[in-house]
């Protein structure tokens, strides 16, 4: 019988999965579309939200990663020559100076953010009424929804704003993220993530590491489909790989091992957060309604269109009752 290990929706694997992400440098959550910063339709967006900021503005990009909204801000608020104090916070351990080596061009915006990393929104104690401007890309939707609406009310000052991106939702992707999470949930079965961490604990031996592997390797072969999934052949390529060394072998590559178990356990806490996020978006105007239930009114809602096709994300522009913001 195989302990239970971490379920993929605890906030450690979260934030480690996250952590270890914005630590390659990365700027946008989506490398693959965008080589450097989000551009399009999706930097326009951005760029708008600043037009009625004036001089001394306080800015907040929840759940930033490596602040990619964040200097988009900056750079147009520079570009209207309006003054304002741009805070990016997310959960995770972010990396703004990565970027900052990355990109030069952009290093005087980065220097011009203060980052907070390591904090979670909902617990984030920014004083009440203090901002005018609230924004997330992709983001928002990952935190406890009610909890951060409220965060998002208390912190606006009357008058301000609160504008989201959130993910675009489609019913067939989330049918094979589901079919993807029950492989990663084999595999936590099977017990391969609690086997690499009584290794890397000093819990389990490395002879018998392998041999729990080897168990793996058979039951993963036995599981229906198994062999039409990357993500299972990734699997029995480790396994099959491990078993033929010699325990020096596997002691020299231990670090390697132990990394690439880590990292597939971090896949499944990402896709179990996507997934989750899919299922809190799959109505907007639900979604919406926690933020209405702060006392936030909804002002527009929308997909969002890039290179005026592609459905890259759902807009939501909030404003909190009242009129003492800082506007030009
Ligand atoms: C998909 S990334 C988006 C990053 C960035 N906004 C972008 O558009 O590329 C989601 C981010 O939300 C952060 N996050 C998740 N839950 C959070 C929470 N409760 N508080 C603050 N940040 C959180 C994660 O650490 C991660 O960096």
């Amino acid at each position: 019988m195989v302990a239970p290990s971490d379920p993929a929706d605890s906030p450690s694997l979260q934030q480690r999965a996250w952590s270890r992400y914005w630590a390659s440098g990365a700027l946008t959550s989506l490398p693959e579309d965008f080589q450097a910063n989000y551009d399009g339709e999706i930097r326009e967006f951005w760029r708008a939200r600043c037009a009625p900021l004036a001089d001394g503005a306080a800015v907040l990009d929840v759940c930033t990663g490596n602040g990619a909204v964040a200097l988009l801000l900056a750079e147009a608020l520079s570009d209207l020559g309006v003054g304002a104090r741009i805070v990016a916070l997310d959960r995770a351990e972010i990396r703004p100076e990565l970027i900052r080596q990355r990109f030069p061009a952009l290093a005087r915006h980065v220097d011009s953010i203060r980052f907070v990393g390591g904090r979670p929104f909902e617990e984030a104690a920014f004083e009440d009424a203090s901002q005018d401007l609230v924004t997330s890309q992709y983001g928002i939707e990952y935190c406890k929804p009610d909890a951060a609406a409220g965060q998002c009310a208390r912190v606006l000052k009357p008058g301000g704003r609160l504008a989201l991106l959130t993910h675009a939702t489609d019913s067939a992707m989330r049918a094979t993220m589901e079919q993807e999470l029950e492989q990663y949930e084999v595999l936590a079965d099977c017990g391969l993530f609690q086997r690499a961490r009584d290794w890397r604990a000093g819990a389990l031996d490395g002879d018998r590491f392998v041999r729990a592997l080897g168990e793996i390797d058979a039951a993963v072969r036995r599981t229906s489909g198994a062999a039409a999934s990357p993500l299972f052949a990734y699997v029995l390529g480790l396994t099959g790989q491990v078993g033929r060394w010699t325990t020096s072998q596997l002691q020299a590559q231990r670090k390697a091992v132990i990394d690439a178990v880590e990292q597939l356990e971090d896949g499944r806490s990402r896709l179990d957060q996507m997934l989750g996020v899919h299922r809190l978006l799959a109505s907007p105007e639900q979604f919406a309604g926690h933020f209405e239930q702060a006392g936030l009114v909804l002002d527009e809602h929308g997909p969002l269109t890039y290179r005026g096709t592609h459905a890259v994300g759902h807009r939501f522009l909030f404003s909190k009752p009242g009129n003492d913001v800082s506007r030009g």
